[in-house]
């Protein structure tokens, strides 16, 4: 393991072996691996992709079952080759800061994109854990883990509903941008905290690809999140 520090980001450098790969839905994975590495809930990493003549792709960090785990769509050669190579993968991390709540009553919704932080935030914090998926998931991963998902736009809607009315103070929410951005603006009860993934480019604060408008000014997702109270992003009316 080497480590690096740029503008104050520190960081380490893994060779991480693949432990299984497990199909969550249509093109997306859940990757565990051998090596173990220190990092917080909210913590990402950036994959080298290399063997794709790519650059290095962010993931949002987690744990199945105390194991190292990353969860990958498949949108183009670097994520396919990152869920087909047997070679180890090289990783940078732990990148971003912790996401740490004020209290444990909460719960975390994820897109299957993200469904290894939302099993390790949901086991580390005792909170119930959602999945809200474009397709149904496949048997491979229902027969793993019991998930309570819910399937399409409607299903996400009414799921939103549910929690903008339920007892919990914050809702975690992790995947997509616009399927966080409906969070924020479909729970106007709840303190919504969303992880900017999507925005993330060099992850390491070097390139500044990541900024982003917030209430409070212009911000780095990489640096400054990847988590964010939802209304500092979207402005509820
Ligand atoms: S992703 Fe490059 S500065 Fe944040």
């Amino acid at each position: 393991m080497a480590s690096f520090s740029i503008k104050n980001v520190k960081y380490n450098a893994y060779l991480l072996t693949k432990k299984s790969t497990i199909e969550i839905t249509d093109r997306t994975y859940l990757i565990s691996f051998q090596e173990d590495l220190e990092f917080s809930p909210g913590q990402f990493c950036m994959v080298n992709v290399d063997g794709a003549g790519l650059t290095r792709k962010p993931f949002t960090l987690g744990r199945i079952e105390g194991t190292v785990a990353i969860s990958v769509k498949i949108a183009g050669k670097g994520s396919e080759y990152i869920v087909k190579t047997s070679e180890r993968l090289n990783v940078l991390a732990p990148l971003g800061n912790a996401f740490v709540p004020e209290n444990r009553n909460g719960a975390v919704v994820v897109a299957p994109s993200c469904l290894a932080e939302g099993l390790h935030l949901s086991e580390h914090f005792k909170i119930p854990l959602f999945v809200a998926s474009k397709s149904a998931l496949s048997r491979e991963i229902t027969s793993q883990f019991e998930l309570n998902t819910v399937v399409g736009n409607d299903g996400y809607l009414r799921l939103l509903e549910e929690l903008n009315n339920s007892r919990f103070d914050w809702i975690f929410v992790s995947g997509s941008r616009i399927m966080e951005e409906l969070a924020v603006r479909n729970m106007p009860n709840k303190l919504v905290y969303v992880s900017l993934n999507e925005y993330m480019a060099c992850g390491i604060g070097a390139c500044k690809g990541c900024a982003v408008e917030t209430m409070n000014g212009i911000k780095h997702a990489c640096t400054d999140g990847p988590v964010f109270r939802g209304d500092e992003i979207w402005a509820r009316h």
